[in-house]
């Protein structure tokens, strides 16, 4: 069992990272809750949901099951905590991860490849990659295509990775269907008038890992931070409020969601390893992506090509992608004076701010102590 491999006073979450992270030998993932497997048991609670928040027409314009038939759970001393295994209507998932591919990518949205290259080389990053992406596995290719060169992408209040906050003169708009998909998820677990303002995209390879934080540059924490998985799977550790408490693993399939809010909201989580989607994943079917026209009349969810999802089928068959949606600022709160020079929905400053590095291990610096993250630096 990895949770009692560690003693007290050493710093356990990071032991744990590092057994989940292990290539040589494997690590036993015997312990790993499997959350679409749909069984309580003395971790796992099941968690009630508010079905009436959301008519089953307004789940459907943004790919979703009507409420009553989503599972949700929670685990055992985790209050706050919710995963709902893939609520998505069956064929959905396509439209999701294009719009992650080819429409997110998109400028004015920022990405790391910004970091070390010109905004016309980063114009078009699906148009670019499409060609590369391609050729099948044998062939050997040159360079890596920019879609496999991403790391992530940051919409709305675009995040610093160096200063670890968010500015009001630096937004993009946040898309609308985004927002439409977190509006209804948030409000069938109780948070009503949820505003999307900051988004962050997570580009996965077999090899990347995102290294231990807390999520605390948002300004209101009692707003729930919503996070969505696409493509291959993850190993998700969630901790507790200090590195010394022994986190607990999890998977995170395609499709799968969870809200972190209460007090889960600030707790310290992970992702060590992506792993394989399970076999016969139907959201990463091929065949799946055409939706049931009957129930997409005010749909928000545009038909995906064939051409674009031979492209995007072909990048999740070895990549995650995971969306963390955030509200920054609570009802009527503004950015600290020295922050809210404009207007940011009318003014958004496009200069491209720059900090995660390149590379598959998507680390973010945090403290090392056991401080309480309410006195961890953001
Ligand atoms: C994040 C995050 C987790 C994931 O982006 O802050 O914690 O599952 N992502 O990729
Ligand atoms: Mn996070």
């Amino acid at each position: 069992m990895a949770a009692s491999m560690v003693q007290s006073g050493e710093d356990a979450f990071r032991k744990i990272f590092k057994f989940y992270k292990r290539r040589n030998p494997p690590p036993d993932f015997s312990d790993v809750i499997d959350f679409s497997r749909g069984e309580p048991s003395d971790k796992v609670v099941a968690v009630k949901l508010e079905p009436g928040a959301v008519s089953d027409v307004e789940a459907a314009r943004v790919g979703l099951q009507p409420v009553r038939n989503w599972k949700a759970f929670s685990l055992q001393g985790y209050p706050g905590f919710i995963f709902i295994p893939n609520p998505f209507l069956l064929g959905s998932q396509p439209f999701w991860v294009r719009q992650c591919l080819k429409i997110y990518t998109q400028k004015p949205n920022v990405c790391n490849l910004d970091m070390h290259m010109s905004a016309s080389d980063t114009q078009d990053i699906w148009g670019k990659s499409i060609h590369g992406l391609s050729f099948p596995p044998s062939a050997k290719r040159e360079a890596k295509t920019l879609l496999e060169r991403l790391r992530w992408v940051t919409l709305g209040y675009h995040y610093n990775w160096d200063t670890k906050t968010y500015s009001a003169n630096h937004y993009t708009p946040f898309p609308a269907e985004l927002h439409l998909l977190s509006v209804q998820i948030t409000a069938a677990c109780g948070f009503p008038r949820f505003i999307s303002e900051a988004g962050i995209l997570n580009y996965y390879r077999s090899d990347s890992s995102l290294g231990i934080h807390v999520d605390e540059s948002e300004l209101d924490h009692s707003r729930p931070l919503l996070s969505l998985s696409f493509g291959q799977s993850a190993i998700f550790l969630l901790g507790g409020t200090c590195r010394q408490d022994p986190p607990t693993a999890m998977y995170m399939h395609s499709g799968d969601v969870m809200v972190l809010s209460g007090q889960s909201r600030l707790l310290y989580h992970a992702v060590p390893r992506i792993v394989p989607a399970p076999q016969g994943c139907a959201s990463l079917d091929m065949n799946s992506h055409s939706l049931d026209s009957t129930l997409q009349e005010h749909t928000v969810l545009e038909p995906v090509s064939d051409q674009d999802w031979a492209v995007c089928s072909k990048y999740i068959q070895s990549s995650r992608v995971n969306v963390t949606i955030r509200q920054v600022l609570g009802p009527g709160q503004n950015f600290p004076e020295t922050f809210s020079t404009s207007h940011p929905r009318n003014e958004g400053d496009q200069t491209v701010e720059r900090g995660l590095a390149d590379g598959a291990f998507l680390k973010r610096k945090r403290s090392n102590s056991c401080d309480c993250v309410d006195t961890v630096q953001t």
